[in-house]
């Protein structure tokens, strides 16, 4: 009988935006993010030795079926990865993962995923330390190395913070005010499609970007400025900022050659109606990933007021106005 272990990784939304790469796996500039408590990956794993060094994926099951397509894109990450790794033996490996979150819903499986994945690696050959692991989930998928910090993280070198480090996300979760501890993440999905321009190829369109050179000096002052805000309780100018920094994500696709637009008419609805309550005096404000779900992020002391409004549908009504909502919130909660 095989020895099954399982390890979880959770999802993260980054307020500060990795978008664009440099030297292979190297982010063009630091991104922020803060880890989810109930989005998660789930992965189980089993594995024999080889008597060679090749990681052979020999099973990978995703929701309890087969899937040859992810499959073979992680068999292929895998060995790639490894290919330049001395490891002490090779292994057959058996997968069986799964999400708490529906795919395609503006949460960052691939964060979740690949940050699991470099914990099962990470346990199978003893790499021990967290900075270690995180280099390695980076390397399978960018923003997850931020998912291996329980809280906030920054990742990316940046002047602002001499620990940072590009290979690796560090915790930065002491620097943060406690409320941001409990920060928390109410997500609209609002297309049942999946997006139809991969990260990767979103990041890639960043080496010949006409705005390039303004992004990263503007991402220069905004980390300071992230920081900074981050130091005490939530305000209306961190709000601002976050809505200002998803919305020159966007810009920056939306400007791409060729262009991207991935709002619908029902994520621009809600960011409106969102922007509006923050003026109304309810402290929250939107973020959105590379997708069309809307993130809609809040101090604690607002839930209630929040959970009102739900029920009064001022953000609409599920099935109707958006596809879903799933109510996440730091993992530190
Ligand atoms: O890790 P990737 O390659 O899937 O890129 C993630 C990019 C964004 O989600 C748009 C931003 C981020 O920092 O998470």
């Amino acid at each position: 009988m095989k020895n099954i272990k399982e390890v979880f990784a959770p999802s993260n939304i980054a307020i500060l935006k990795y978008w664009g790469k440099v030297n292979g796996q190297y982010p063009l500039n630091p991104s922020i993010s803060f880890s989810l408590k109930r989005s998660l990956t789930k992965m189980k794993y089993s594995f024999t030795k080889r008597s060679d060094q090749e990681i052979q994926l020999t099973n990978f099951l995703f929701d309890g079926q087969e899937n040859l397509e992810f499959k073979n894109k992680i068999s292929h990450k895998i060995k790639n990865i490894f290919k330049n790794r001395q490891i002490p033996f090779g292994i057959d490996l058996d997968i069986y993962t799964e999400n708490t979150f529906p795919h395609s819903s503006g949460i960052a499986s691939s964060a979740s995923s690949m940050a699991a994945l470099s914990k099962v690696l990470s346990e199978i050959f003893a790499i021990t330390t967290r900075d270690e692991q995180s280099s390695l989930a980076r390397e399978f998928s960018g923003s997850a190395s931020r998912s291996l910090i329980n809280g906030w993280s920054l990742w990316g070198k940046t002047q602002s913070l001499e620990k940072s480090s590009q290979e690796y996300a560090i915790d930065i979760t002491t620097t943060v005010h406690p409320m941001f501890h409990f920060l928390q993440d109410w997500i609209f999905v609002c297309s049942k499609s999946a997006k139809e321009v991969s990260s990767s190829e979103g990041h890639q369109r960043m080496q010949q970007h006409p705005f390039r050179e303004v992004r990263l000096k503007n991402v220069q002052k905004r980390v300071l400025n992230f920081l900074e805000l981050l130091e005490v309780a939530p305000s209306n100018d961190f709000f601002d900022l976050l809505e200002i920094e998803a919305l020159e994500l966007h810009g920056l696709m939306m400007t791409s050659n060729p262009p991207v637009l991935l709002f619908e008419a029902n994520s621009i609805a809600l960011m409106k109606k969102i922007s509006k309550l923050r003026q109304d005096g309810v402290m929250c404000g939107y973020t959105l990933d590379a997708g069309s779900s809307v993130h809609l992020l809040f101090a604690k002391s607002q839930l209630l007021k929040m959970q009102q409004l739900f029920k009064e549908n001022y953000f609409g009504i599920i099935g109707q106005d958006f596809v879903d909502t799933i109510m996440d919130e730091c993992s530190l909660c």
